[in-house]
């Protein structure tokens, strides 16, 4: 099983559980995750499932698509180095215990 947490804006804390191949949204969604909208569906044109990846696993993560980057470019809360949209994070198992937060502007 795959664990990611997730900490919502106001420090709330998640495990939720992913499956390989699937996206962070789409589990964060399944999870009731308050903070992840997804209003597009992950075809990367809302930017509502930003998120600040931690630092540790943002190196581990492959680079940003140049439509994410525009998209980063966009989202509502600030761009920092570690955003990326949790539509397009593809888990697998290596990315077991990757953690990472939601921006305030998603509530
Ligand atoms: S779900 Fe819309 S950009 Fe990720």
């Amino acid at each position: 099983m795959i664990v990611i947490q997730l900490i919502e804006a106001d420090g709330r804390v998640h495990d939720i559980a992913g499956k390989a191949g699937q996206s962070l949204m789409r589990a964060a969604i399944e999870a009731g995750i308050d903070g992840i909208k997804a209003d597009c569906g992950g075809l990367m044109t809302c930017a509502t499932c930003h998120v600040y990846v931690d630092e540790a696993w943002a190196e581990r993560l492959p680079e940003p698509s140049s439509d994410e980057n525009a998209m980063l470019d966009m989202t509502a809360a600030e761009r920092r180095p570690t955003s990326r949209l949790s539509c397009q994070i593809v888990l697998d198992e290596e990315l077991s215990g990757l953690t990472a937060g939601i921006p305030d502007t998603q509530y």
